[in-house]
């Protein structure tokens, strides 16, 4: 065997491994890229929360009124998340051995609210009023998803501009596409 004949077999080789080795990497990178899209996509739009609060156990399985415990949704500008108290309610007494309500207990214990991260956030500058939507008869669900079917609850509307201005356009809203109306 002479050196040429080596460094033929061993381009050879390479020709066959180039192939399988590109692809393996694009889809190496393409997989990491996907990874860190996903978590910064979906740590912006379906945030960890504090304690695995489910609304699929609470809303479907055991038919909790979203009113219940957003409650001032038809009478203020923000719709509010509950109060610990008002988990205390029922977890006094139900799920006492789940180490969720035991994250519970604590809050409970050293007096804190929960520090549930937000999920939907319009900027200070936008003035958005839950009221007046709810009493206009929209469901919850047109702006925030099938929240009733969520383990985790997920963004699923832009909160942009068009947005507002483009819902504001086909239902005709008086002064709903005037600049003062959102901002004040
Ligand atoms: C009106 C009653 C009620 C209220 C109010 C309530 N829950 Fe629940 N919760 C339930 C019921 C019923 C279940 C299902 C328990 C089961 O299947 O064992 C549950 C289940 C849970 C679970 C899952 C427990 C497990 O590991 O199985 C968590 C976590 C939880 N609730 C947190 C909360 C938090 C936080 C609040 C307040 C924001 C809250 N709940 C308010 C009734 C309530
Ligand atoms: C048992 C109490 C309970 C019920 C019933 C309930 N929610 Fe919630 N909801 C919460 C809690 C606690 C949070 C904050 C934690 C989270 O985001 O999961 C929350 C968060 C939300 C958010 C996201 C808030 C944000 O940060 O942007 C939306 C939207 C929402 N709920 C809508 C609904 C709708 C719609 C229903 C009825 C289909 C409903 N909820 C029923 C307790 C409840
Ligand atoms: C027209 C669209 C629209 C409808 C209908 C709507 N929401 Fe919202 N919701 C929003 C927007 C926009 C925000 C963000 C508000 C902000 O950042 O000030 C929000 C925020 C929330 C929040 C976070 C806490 C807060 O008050 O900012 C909760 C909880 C919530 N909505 C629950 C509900 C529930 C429950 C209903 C039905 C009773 C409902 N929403 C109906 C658009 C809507
Ligand atoms: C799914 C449709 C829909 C979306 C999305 C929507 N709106 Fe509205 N909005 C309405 C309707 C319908 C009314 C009229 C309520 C009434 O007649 O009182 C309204 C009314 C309003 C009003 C009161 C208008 C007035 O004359 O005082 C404000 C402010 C407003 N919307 C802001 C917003 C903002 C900000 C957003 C986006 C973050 C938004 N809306 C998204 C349907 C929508
Ligand atoms: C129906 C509600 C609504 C109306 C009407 C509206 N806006 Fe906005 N505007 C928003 C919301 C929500 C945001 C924040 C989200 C975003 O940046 O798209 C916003 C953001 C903005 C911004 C900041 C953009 C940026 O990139 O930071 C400007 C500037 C602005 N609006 C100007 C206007 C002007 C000018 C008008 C009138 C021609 C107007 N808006 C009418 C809801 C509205």
């Amino acid at each position: 065997m002479n050196k040429s004949d080596t460094s033929i077999s061993v381009r050879d080789a390479l020709a066959h491994f180039k192939i399988p080795v590109f692809i393996g990497l694009v889809g190496m990178g393409g997989f990491v890229l996907g990874y860190l899209v996903q978590v910064e996509f979906y740590s912006d739009i379906s945030p960890v929360q504090p304690i695995a609060f489910s609304h699929r156990i609470h809303v479907s399985q055991n038919e909790i009124p979203c009113m219940y415990c957003h409650a001032h949704a038809d009478k203020t500008p923000s719709a509010g998340v509950p109060s610990v108290s008002k988990c205390m309610g029922c977890h006094k007494v139900i799920a006492t051995d789940s180490p969720e309500i035991q994250k519970l207990y604590e809050y409970w214990k050293k007096q804190e609210p929960i520090p549930w991260i937000k999920v939907h956030d319009v900027p200070d500058f936008v003035h958005f009023p839950h009221k007046r939507h709810i009493k206009a008869g929209l469901e919850c669900q047109q702006c925030h998803g099938p929240v009733e079917t969520m383990d985790r609850v997920t963004r699923v509307s832009s909160l942009k501009m068009p947005w507002c201005v483009d819902c504001h356009t086909e239902r005709q809203v008086e002064n709903g596409r005037d600049c003062w109306t959102c901002h004040k």
